[in-house]
């Protein structure tokens, strides 16, 4: 579900044509809809009801303070992965104990930060990590609260870049690593450790990869339980997959039905770390044609918003639906041929769509559907281009959460040499 609709021809969020946002804020600008928010949350916590879990969304989808403390008034905690997004999470409101840590590269001042601001969880990559916090933990009089992350070497069916859970991916620790270490964990007398962390992937649209890595944990936690080791926790990560274009993914209900028997028989306090699946439709971004230029080989739609705004197709060849913001009844200017809808950048991997057979002119806008995740925070300033705004439409209001950067914003930490 999401709030992006079509009434009398004119694209709206929730109650407001989205031309009025573009009108007021400009264009590229990334509008979101706090309902959609809040209902993806909603299902989804509905959806495990039973396990009372904690929802910890993931904040690198979608790192706008106003987004994170929508959420975290929900009643969710974050999952973050850097000391960037420890600092977001404080800003928003976000309780300590609802916050987890993942990354491979927790940096020495970053563990400190975490530890001191009490976080629920270090959701710990590697041994050399662990040593670390068991040192920081250690020094500062403290024992760090931990998971160990488990990659279980399951593959699901998404872009390479985006598996996290295959034994090749430098994420997380093999089974006979996490069982070793939780059965020694006497080595690590700075750390409790709490339990088992997983995550796979992101965009899986199908249970079976989950159901599979769930099993592989219930060995695990049997195993180590049966040696006497406590668990207290499961974070079973994130990765719900969305529909960009026809995909059928499950929905949160098909999800938590998969997973509910063998999360039944691990038993332990759930934690899910979603970040796709709840903002990943609630945004789009506008965008105005700046020149239809038809070649002898091809038509390109030259947009306002490029790769630099938005990654995802030129990174992963990411497929998203691209729709004028008003569908005209009169006949287009231009006789209907398919287009790339190409960015201003200087690249030729810089385009939002291939192929798209659209009936727009020049000075029209067009949506760019399913970009609330990773789609303004993989954003950067490329071309020195100033990153766009970003909007939202909250109880029949349209309220700006990010103002478009200035140009001073880009050279604002440059100086030139005396
Ligand atoms: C550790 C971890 N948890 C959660 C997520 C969120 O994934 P998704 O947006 O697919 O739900 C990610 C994404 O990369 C992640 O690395």
């Amino acid at each position: 579900m999401h709030s992006f609709t079509y009434r009398q021809q004119h694209l709206h969020c929730e109650d407001i044509p989205v031309r009025t946002a573009a009108e007021r804020f400009g264009t590229p600008l990334y509008l979101y809809s706090a309902e959609t928010l809040r209902d993806h949350y909603r299902k989804l916590h509905a959806a495990f009801r039973d396990f009372d879990p904690l929802i910890c969304y993931s904040v690198k989808a979608n790192s706008n303070l106003a987004i994170l403390n929508l959420l975290v008034r929900e009643g969710a905690g974050l999952d973050i992965v850097s000391g960037g997004e420890l600092f977001r999470a404080k800003k928003a409101g976000c309780p300590a104990e609802k916050i987890v840590y993942a990354s491979v590269g927790k940096t020495e001042e970053e563990i400190r930060d975490a530890l001191e601001y009490r976080i629920h969880m270090f959701n710990v990559e590697s041994i050399p990590e662990l040593r670390r916090i068991n040192e920081i933990a250690g020094e500062a009089g403290k024992r760090a609260p931990a998971a160990l992350r488990f990659n279980p070497d399951i593959q699901p069916d998404t872009h390479a870049y985006i598996t996290t859970g295959k034994k090749e991916t430098k994420f997380g620790m093999d089974i006979e690593t996490v069982r070793h270490t939780l059965l020694n964990q006497g080595e690590f007398p700075h750390v409790d450790f709490r339990g088992i962390h997983v995550h796979i992937g992101s965009q899986i649209t199908d249970a079976l990869p989950f159901q599979r890595t769930l099993q592989k944990v219930l060995e695990l936690t049997e195993h180590v339980q049966s040696k006497g080791i406590a668990l207290s926790a499961l974070n079973i990560g994130g990765g719900l997959g969305i529909v960009y274009e026809n995909e059928q993914p499950q929905t949160a209900d098909d999800f938590a039905q998969a997973v509910a028997p063998v999360l039944r028989k691990i038993n332990l306090p759930l934690i899910l770390e979603p970040g796709r699946f709840i903002a990943g439709n609630a945004g789009i971004l506008l965008t105005k044609v700046l020149y239809v230029k038809d070649t002898p080989a091809k038509r390109f739609l030259v947009v306002d918003a490029g790769m630099n705004d938005m990654l995802r197709p030129s990174l992963y060849r990411a497929y998203h639906e691209i729709l004028p913001v008003e569908q005209k009844k009169s006949e287009p200017c231009q006789p209907p041929r398919p287009a790339d809808v190409v960015g201003p950048i200087c690249e030729s991997g810089d385009f939002l769509g291939k192929n798209r057979t659209l009936t727009v002119n020049e000075g029209d806008l067009m949506a760019v559907f399913g970009a609330g995740a990773y789609g303004f925070s993989m954003s950067s300033n490329y071309n020195s281009r100033r990153r766009p705004a970003e909007a939202l439409v909250h109880e029949g209001k349209i309220s700006l959460i990010r103002k478009r950067e200035s140009e001073d914003d880009l050279i604002r930490h440059e100086q030139m040499v005396p």
